[in-house]
């Protein structure tokens, strides 16, 4: 018998403890029969711990997590926690002491979920965005000085290397040479950031040299972000910096219907350190111990692990499931315009596996 794959946990905060155990039940109902196994620990990091104890997790918790197959997140951030905090003590050390540097989101409206685009079908949208998850803008360098005074100041410095770049770029024409359009769209804004976005589209061109295969374009971020609403089935794989991937992928999670439905996949293709899924949205407050969270971003997270542990057919057969739930009349949260529970569309989806 296999050993199990060993998954971490960490359900975090507001609506994360609602979707992740939904999600788990799908994923044990995807394997099941498999041959494979799962065995989750559990680690109540997050916002509740962090007022227990003064952090966000444990000090030892990247060595923890270290010795995981995978990691699956819920969300983290709660009123009365600075986000800042929540997110440089839990999310962003994770993903740059992995070097999680690609930070995948596919972006599909799914049959039959409405669109704010008018006109606009499941067949005009099938974006995935590959947003660079190391550096960029979000490398957390700077400071500040003299705070409270008139003569404040903050100095946020982005910052981007070759390697960051030819490597997140390398990732992004892989995928895209293995999709049916072969079409990849470079987020630049070279025009006004003359450095930094200098050196991105000249690191890309020559990544680009060798997939010819492969039909790339750049836009400025912008004029993408308004293409990706006017024109969205003219968009395939998008390469991103770490901030203009955020922007774009919740612009994108948007035009799919809602946030809710939106996976997200934190990588480490070396497979050095574990890798990380997460639905994209955050932990939701507004909505938090209603029991009416939208699970699909966390179970399609959930599926993406399963594909990268190397469980294709599961990762597949949940997809299917979920296309046919939304699809054919099953629940849907309210989010997407039904009345059923997280739990409810769960169970249907866990019930549409067959
Ligand atoms: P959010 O994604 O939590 O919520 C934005 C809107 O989308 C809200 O109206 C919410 O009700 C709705 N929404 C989100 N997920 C949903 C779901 N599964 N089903 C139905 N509706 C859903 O973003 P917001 O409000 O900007 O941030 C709230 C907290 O989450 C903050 O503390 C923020 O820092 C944190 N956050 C954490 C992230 C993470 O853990 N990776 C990512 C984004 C935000
Ligand atoms: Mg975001």
């Amino acid at each position: 018998m296999t050993p199990p794959l060993r998954i971490a946990v960490i359900a975090g905060d507001g609506i994360g403890p609602e979707v992740i155990p939904a999600g788990i039940t799908v994923l044990e109902r995807a394997v099941a029969g498999t041959g494979a196994t799962l065995a989750f620990t559990e680690f109540p990091w997050g916002c509740e711990f962090y007022r227990r104890t003064g952090r966000m997790m444990d000090a030892d918790g990247l060595e923890i997590l270290q010795g995981f197959d995978a990691i699956y997140l819920g969300a983290i951030g709660a009123p009365g926690v600075p986000d800042h905090v929540s997110v440089w003590e839990l999310i962003l050390p994770i993903r740059q002491r992995f070097d999680q540097y690609v930070n995948l989101r596919p972006m599909r409206l799914l049959p039959g979920v409405p669109t704010p685009l008018a006109g606009r079908t499941a067949a005009d949208i099938d974006m995935v965005c590959v947003r660079e998850n190391s550096e960029g803008e979000y490398a957390g360098l700077g400071g500040r000085l003299h705070r409270g005074t008139p003569h404040e100041v903050a100095e946020q410095t982005g910052l981007f290397t070759r390697r960051g770049i030819d490597r997140i770029a390398r990732y992004a024409f892989e995928l895209a040479s293995r999709r049916p359009r072969r079409l990849l769209a470079s987020a630049t804004k070279s025009n006004a950031l003359q450095h930094s976005m200098v050196l991105w589209d000249e690191a890309v061109a020559a990544v680009a040299a060798e997939y010819p295969a492969v039909e790339c374009r750049k836009y400025h971020v912008d004029a993408l972000a308004a293409r990706m609403i006017t024109h969205p089935h003219t968009v395939d794989v998008i390469v991103a910096s770490n901030l203009f991937g955020d922007i774009l992928t919740d612009l994108g999670a948007a035009v799919s219907g809602s946030l809710g439905v939106a996976p997200g996949a934190n990588i480490n293709p070396e497979r050095t350190h574990p890798s990380m899924f997460e639905p994209i949205h955050g932990s939701a407050p507004d909505i938090a111990g209603r029991g009416i969270a939208n699970p699909i971003g966390a179970i399609w997270a959930g599926a993406l692990m399963l594909d990268h542990l190397g469980l294709p057919d599961a990762h597949d057969r949940i997809v299917r499931a979920i296309e046919r739930v939304v699809g054919e009349g099953g629940p849907r949260t309210p989010d997407l315009g039904g009345t059923a529970t997280t739990r409810e569309v769960a169970d249907a989806v866990a019930a549409a596996l067959a």
